[in-house]
């Protein structure tokens, strides 16, 4: 029976969240991150995993039909492949960042001057927009350190708390990409395996809308129903129950947990009482 081959980080970031993922999407994985290659229970998958810095290549190469990577590596190495979900995981940003110390004004103060970097592509490109001419270093790890060890000027490295640019004295002074994890297809996958692929997205999906969604119920007098429902849109509209208290009425819906805060504001002033918050495991539109 033919398999959905999919690429995960073998260590890294993007490991845990990328395995959460597939979880929830209903696939169990036999545990073998010793292994390169494990096979899914219930799901006709196998998960090959990887050096994050070589998915591109076997993405292009068709060794694997599909990956869940960074956009930044896909930016840097992984020209042609496509990319079928962004995944709201593991979001970091591409930067320059000076020491501390020095002056900054703006990217023209990096003509001339030394960029260390595990991004050169990103860089070059970057910098060429820009019309500006760097020297760029190309290393693969401990990229901060540069600046203080007298190899470079400036540097370009993911960044995401910001404290590895804290540690080391510099400052981030130019973002270059917003990057998240994503599902990125390989340009040689099969029409056979595109179904199988379609399947997983359509879980994908379901999980991500969930969790960027809550379940709300409420208490209302009936007076401020109408009020109350146009704060809560809904998937469609609220579900409105009588309570057995005369002249009362519990509202369900879902709200978009960004703006939920703000939403349960707005319900307490319109008179809403009792306000329960539930996660939702799954969303189907
Ligand atoms: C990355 C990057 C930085 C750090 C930034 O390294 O190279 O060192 O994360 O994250 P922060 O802003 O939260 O401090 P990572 O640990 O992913 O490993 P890498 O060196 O293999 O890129």
């Amino acid at each position: 029976m033919k398999k959905l081959k999919i690429a995960v980080q073998k260590s890294g970031r993007l490991n845990e969240d990328s395995l959460q993922l597939l979880k929830d999407c209903g696939i169990s994985i036999d545990n073998g991150r010793e292994q390169l290659k494990a096979a899914a229970k219930n799901f006709p998958l196998e998960i090959y995993y990887l050096r994050n810095g070589d998915i591109p290549k076997y993405l292009k190469d068709g060794v694997v039909d599909c990956a869940i990577i960074g956009e930044n590596v896909l930016v840097e190495k992984g020209n042609g492949i496509s990319v079928a979900e962004k995944l709201g995981f593991s979001k970091c940003r591409v930067s320059l960042a000076v020491p501390k110390s020095s002056k900054y004004t703006d990217i023209t103060d990096l003509n001339g001057k030394r960029i260390a970097t595990s991004y050169p592509e990103t860089t070059r490109n970057y910098l060429e927009e820009q019309g500006v001419k760097a020297e760029l270093h190309i290393i693969n790890g401990s990229v901060e350190i540069a600046p203080n060890i007298g190899l470079a000027d400036a540097i370009c490295d993911i960044v995401s708390s910001g404290s590895t640019l804290f540690k080391n004295n510099l400052k981030e002074v130019e973002v270059m990409m917003k990057s998240e994890a994503v599902l990125a297809i390989s340009p040689a996958i099969s029409e056979e395996t595109k179904n199988l692929l379609q399947k997983l997205q359509f879980r994908i999906r379901a999980v991500l809308k969930g969790r960027d969604s809550r379940y709300v119920l409420l208490n209302a007098p009936n007076e401020q129903l109408d009020a109350i429902t146009a704060i809560l849109p809904g998937m469609k509209s609220p579900t409105i129950l009588p309570l057995a208290e005369a002249g009362w009425s519990s509202i369900h819906s879902v709200v978009d947990q960004e703006v939920f805060w703000e939403v349960i504001d707005q319900l307490k002033e319109a008179g809403a009482e009792g306000i329960l918050v539930c996660p939702i495991e799954k969303m189907v539109l």
